[in-house]
């Protein structure tokens, strides 16, 4: 380190988006303006070097980095301007704190960290995260059943934030608006993210931040499931498993206000009462009774219009048998474990519909996309939907609040909450 100034590496990206490294000092007089002092790990010395943050946020929300300075507000580092590596590319790159899985397995893959958020660029925004919803889906990246599109990876699929940089020419967007997206890109659980214009809806006034960001993907996908995947009518009899659950509360209660009786399977007595309160008629705890011979007394042997099943390996052959004549099987995820090949013969039984869903066919056009939420928000507005957010950790806690989803001991929507912003 020299007397005056600490060398540090600066990471940063051209137009092109190569990465270019650019050695540069910091001079001691400003890191004394910001009462900072660089993390001994992050300097150079003798060529064996770390990067440090390249920061242009509050320091106080990087105590890793500047463990010394809760008190500094801004910080930006820029290159020097005598740098072959200043002409064309951006002098600042923001470091948050981000939850990063390196390889797939257990809640203890997901690492707590500081990651590099580029600037936005074309069609781009940059946010941060308020809130941020927790996801079964999000348990099935960790674990490989579904694949991520890179390694390492920050998981996470819906967030409510505020922007915080618009990319160059992008209008309809600025700074300071609270916006609210679900669904791809993944990286959700971070401080901020970067994320295309065009995925994001504006969160409007009549609902509030950390609701919303625990609804986006599960209250989108409910929409999808009983207005356009199968459309619920009234007289219908739709059979609900995990009824308590995050996607389940919300679709027992959106059925119910669309005139079908509900029948929903819980695991336990406890689940059994919020069911029942999100508008349930018939409540089956499906770990002590038949579900199966339940739904036919509750039917007078008839069967169910629909099944919404997310629980798949041990409740798709009895979901199947709970239906009716011409029902539809609407098997929307898998919690237990995946489905088995089934033959087609298995549905000329009764001549039964199937389908395999996912929230994103739903919403690939700016039009589906403003549709599902602005149901969604309508539906919370005036009351259709009780949004149950039953959890609230820490991000940096998101191990453990995936862990208790996996345990089936949540019931309701989970947030996790950026913790520089408490
Ligand atoms: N296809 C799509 O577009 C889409 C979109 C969103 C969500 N989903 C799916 O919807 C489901 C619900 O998601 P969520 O985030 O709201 O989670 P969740 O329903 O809050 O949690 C999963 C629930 O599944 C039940 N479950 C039954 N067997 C289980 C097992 N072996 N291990 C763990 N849980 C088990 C548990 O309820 P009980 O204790 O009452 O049994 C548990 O609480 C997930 O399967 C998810 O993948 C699909």
């Amino acid at each position: 380190m020299e007397s005056s100034t600490t060398r540090v590496l600066l990471q940063l990206h051209n137009h092109r988006h190569h990465k270019i490294t650019h050695h540069f000092n910091l001079s001691r007089e400003l890191t004394r303006h910001f009462n900072c002092q660089i993390n001994p790990l992050n300097t150079i010395s003798n060529s064996v070097f770390k990067p440090i943050s390249i920061i242009n946020q509050p320091i106080s929300s990087h105590k890793t980095l500047f463990p010394y300075s809760p008190s500094a507000t801004k910080f930006q580092v820029r290159a020097s301007s005598n740098s072959p590596a200043t002409a064309a590319i951006p002098t600042t790159v923001t470091m948050v704190k981000a939850i990063r899985v390196h390889e797939l397995g257990g809640a203890e893959v997901l690492k707590w960290e500081d990651v590099e958020v580029g600037e936005p660029k074309e069609g781009e925004i940059r946010v941060r995260n308020k809130a941020i919803g927790l996801n079964f889906i999000d348990i099935y990246f960790r674990k490989g059943v579904y694949k991520a599109p890179t390694m390492p990876f920050t998981p996470g699929m819906e967030a409510v934030g505020e922007v915080v940089a618009v990319g160059p020419g992008l209008t309809g967007r600025q700074v300071g608006d609270l916006v609210a997206y679900a669904g791809s890109p993944m990286g959700s659980y971070a401080e901020e993210q970067v994320l295309p214009a065009n995925r994001v809806v504006p969160l409007p006034p009549s609902v509030d931040p950390i609701t919303a960001a625990s609804v986006m993907l599960k209250g989108m996908t409910v929409h999808y499931l009983v207005r356009r995947s199968f459309k619920v009518e009234a007289g219908h009899t739709v059979l609900v498993h995990a009824a308590a659950g995050g996607v389940g509360s919300l679709l027992c209660q959106w059925a119910n206000a669309l005139g079908a009786t509900v029948i929903g399977t819980v695991s336990t007595k406890e689940k059994a009462l919020q069911a029942i309160e999100d508008g349930c008629h018939h409540v089956i705890i499906y770990k002590e009774e038949d579900f199966v011979s339940r739904v036919k007394e509750i039917t007078g042997g008839q069967g169910v219009e629909v099944v919404y099943d997310s629980v798949g390996k041990d409740t798709f052959q009895g979901s199947l048998d709970c239906l009716k004549l011409r029902g539809y099987m609407v098997l929307y995820g898998q919690s237990s474990g995946t489905v088995d090949h089934i033959p087609l013969s298995a549905l000329a039984v009764k001549s039964l519909f199937i389908t395999r869903p996912t929230l994103m066919h739903y919403t690939t056009t700016r039009d589906e996309l403003l549709e599902a939420a602005g149901e969604l928000f309508a539906n919370i507005a005036s009351g259709v939907l009780r949004v149950h957010v039953n959890h609230k950790f820490l991000l940096s806690q998101a191990a453990e609040a995936q862990t208790a989803l996996e345990n089936r001991q949540m019931t309701g929507s989970v947030v996790l909450i950026p913790d520089a912003s408490l």
